[in-house]
Order: C-alpha cells, then structure tokens, then sequence
C-alpha cells in the first residue's frame, strides 16, 4: 500500500472518463462527452494564422510566459469581456490553463480541508472533483428549471461554520442545461449580499445561446457585482474554439487576483504560450462572432433533431426541459429507476450517455441521465436517441 494522502482517498473515478473509453468505439452512437465535434474546428482559420505570423511571436509561442497570461490574449480577452459588460477595469483578468484551473485555483485560494463549499446537484463532476482535492465539505443545493433553489441555498447559507464559497454554473448548466432566470440571479445576489462568502461563477457556455431573444439571459451576475458581494468569474475557450487549446479565464478583485498568481506560479508556471498566441490572433482578426454564429446554429440544429426525435420515442414518464442553449439535455426517471442499467442496455445496443450520478456531488442519485448533443453527428441522432428510448422503455 503506497502512503497516499488523505485527500487523493476522497476522489473517485469519473464515469465520464470511463465512458469515453467507450465512446471512441467506431460502431457506437455517442451521447457521453461534453465537448465539441472535431468537424467543428475552425482548423483552416488556424492554419491560416498560423502560416502568417511573424517568426518573432512564433518563437515567443514556444516559449514560457508571464503566470498571468500572455499580454496581449490579456488584452483580447479584456476587450471580449467588456463587450458583455463585466467590470474588467475594476478587477484583474488571468488567463488559465482551461477554467477547470481557474476553478482550481479560487478553491486553493480559500479553502482549508473541512470548509464548506455549497454546490448545486446536479453540479459539473470537474468541480465538485477539485473541492474534493482540497478536502472541501461540499453541500449540494437542489436547482429546479430557473436555477438554484433560493430556500434552500438560503438555509445552508445560514448554516454554521458559513460556507466560503457558493459555486454556480448559471448559463447552459452542466449537465442540467438550465440557464438561470433574471429573478433567480437576482434573488441569489441579495442573499449573498454582505456575507463575505465567494460568488464563482462559472461561464464556459454563455455564448452558445440559441436563440438572439434569450442573449440577455446570459447577461453574468458579475456584471452587477458589489463591493459586499466578492465574485470570482471564469470562462473558456473550450467549448467556444476548441478544449485542446487547454485556455480559460479568471476575472477577480485585485487583492484575490495576487493570491491567485502566486498559486498559479506553482501549478504551472504558465498556460500554453503557444496556444495563447493562436486564440490572440482568432480574436484581433474578429475570427470569434463569425465563429460563434456557425456554432449556435450548429448546435440548435442539433438540439432540434433530437428533441422532435425525444418527443417521438421517450415515454411520457420521463421528463427534461428543452435546452436554450449549451451542450446538454437532462432527463428525469421515475423514482426507483436506476440509469446504470438503461446505460448497460444501451451500450449494448449502441448508444452510450452519462448516469446521473456521476452529476450528484454524493454519487448516490441515480434516477437521472445526460445527453450531449454536441458532438454527435446529426445523422446518428435519430438512431441513437431510439437506442436509449427503448432501452429505458424496457425499465419503466
Ligand atoms: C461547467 C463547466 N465548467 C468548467 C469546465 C471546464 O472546462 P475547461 O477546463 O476545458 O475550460 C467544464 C467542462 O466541461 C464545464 O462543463
């Protein structure tokens, strides 16, 4: 037995993992990774910008730099951030190595093993999987169609020893694909308001809006941050250029910015340089609206097919909420209903999706399952979609 520590001990293997051993089978229909389509890429724009930069900045591409990012992706991405309204000037922006860093980082930043952090359930595994790390006592909070449930977060807010940090993911939520109404936002900024506990909000979704008349909805609550209301923003490239470029962002006050760098110094030193000079160049050749326009339309079409196709095979037993934008579709069983066993029938038959539990911050509930639509091909949806139909048919 080799002398582990304690907080490795708390983590679990992510089924999500396990499972995208199984979605890189070629026969089967997957429904499993959250991620974009290779076809998506925009590989042609970033040949292109490649081939003609300045042999300088490609060298300095190959080469360490600044903890905080390279300065002007710094400077692209102030400039992005300000066109949605975030307070870039009041605070301090750090480029990531993804914004699972970021994340990483904030938690390492205020948590002591045995502080609380409160979560949503269901809540994006990479998160609940880093507060582990740091042997954060994580305490999960119901959301329903508009986000989280204000009662509720309301008495663990109250709870004692308070929580350090409240972590959300209000915009095409992973894997509940809810966007959080204006009141919600609002009711959970009055909550929080004074209490000196840390807002991470987490936004990697926020572009993939489908429709112009819900943009607003996107709008992040750190838009309307106070001096009694500390939030930590992060956002990425990943779902909105492509996750290989491993890059994400944190937006801070500048006193929890410097302790932020110093923990980064030691994580990594730096994030891709190389990486960091491609996205710089896909922003300052205004290569990201055009971008984003073809994956909204993209990924609506997706979430088009497969919600007539839902509408046609699941039964009326099962419910979910038709996504607005995101990657993700989250379906409700009957209680009693097990998802692990429509997965091994599904498998079996083709079509691959994540349980539920793998979402529940305690791993225990698991009437519950996911569908990405991102990055199956449409013409696999249809078959796919009739797979996992006929496998839950078999358990209700
Ligand atoms: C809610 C949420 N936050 C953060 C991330 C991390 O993304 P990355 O580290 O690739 O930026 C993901 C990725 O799936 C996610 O779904």
């Amino acid at each position: 037995m080799y002398p582990f520590s304690q907080s490795v001990g708390q983590l679990r293997t992510s089924e999500i993992r396990d499972l995208m051993k199984l979605a890189t089978r070629p026969d089967i229909i997957s429904f499993a990774g959250g991620m974009p389509n290779n076809d998506l890429f925009p590989t042609e724009a970033i040949d292109e910008i490649y081939k003609n930069l300045p042999k300088k900045i490609k060298q300095a591409g190959f080469q360490y730099g600044p903890t905080s990012g390279y300065p002007p992706l710094i400077e692209a991405v102030k400039d992005y951030l300000r066109t949605k309204g975030l307070p870039v000037d009041e605070n301090e922006l750090m480029i990531t190595t993804g914004s699972l860093q970021a994340i990483n980082i904030v938690t390492k930043v205020f948590i002591d093993p045995g502080d609380r952090i409160i979560t949503e359930t269901p809540c994006f595994i990479g998160g609940t999987s880093a507060f582990k790390s740091y042997q954060a006592e994580i305490d999960p909070v119901p959301i329903d169609e508009d986000g989280i449930i204000i009662e509720e977060l309301e008495k663990k807010l109250n709870q004692k020893p308070a929580p350090k940090i409240v972590y959300l993911t209000p915009y095409f939520h992973n894997p509940a694909g809810i966007i959080y109404s204006r009141e919600r936002k609002q009711k959970v900024m009055d909550l929080m308001k004074g209490r000196n506990i840390i807002l991470l909000e987490d936004d990697p979704y926020g572009e993939i809006y489908f429709n112009e008349t819900d943009k607003d909805l996107t709008v992040p609550m750190k838009v309307n941050e106070t001096d009694d209301l500390p939030i930590c923003y992060t956002g990425s490239f990943s779902k909105i250029l492509g996750p290989g470029m491993r890059l994400g962002w944190l937006l801070a006050k500048p006193e929890i910015f410097q302790k932020c760098e110093l923990v980064k110094q030691s994580m990594d030193a730096c994030s891709p340089t190389f990486t960091q000079v491609l996205a710089n160049e896909f922003l300052r050749q205004n290569k990201l609206e055009p971008y984003l326009a073809f994956l909204r339309e993209t990924y609506k079409r997706r979430m088009d097919i497969m919600q007539n196709c839902l509408e046609e095979t699941m039964p009326k037993e099962v419910k979910w909420v038709k996504p607005k934008g995101g990657f993700y579709m989250w379906f409700h069983l009957p209680e009693g209903i097990d998802a692990t066993e429509i997965l091994k029938d599904s498998i079996e038959k083709g079509a691959v999706f994540v349980v539920g539990k793998t979402f529940d911050p305690h791993g225990v509930k698991n009437n519950w399952f996911r569908l990405a639509f991102s990055h199956t091909p449409e013409d696999k949806i249809h078959e796919g979609v009739e797979i996992i139909a006929n496998a839950v048919k078999k358990f209700i």
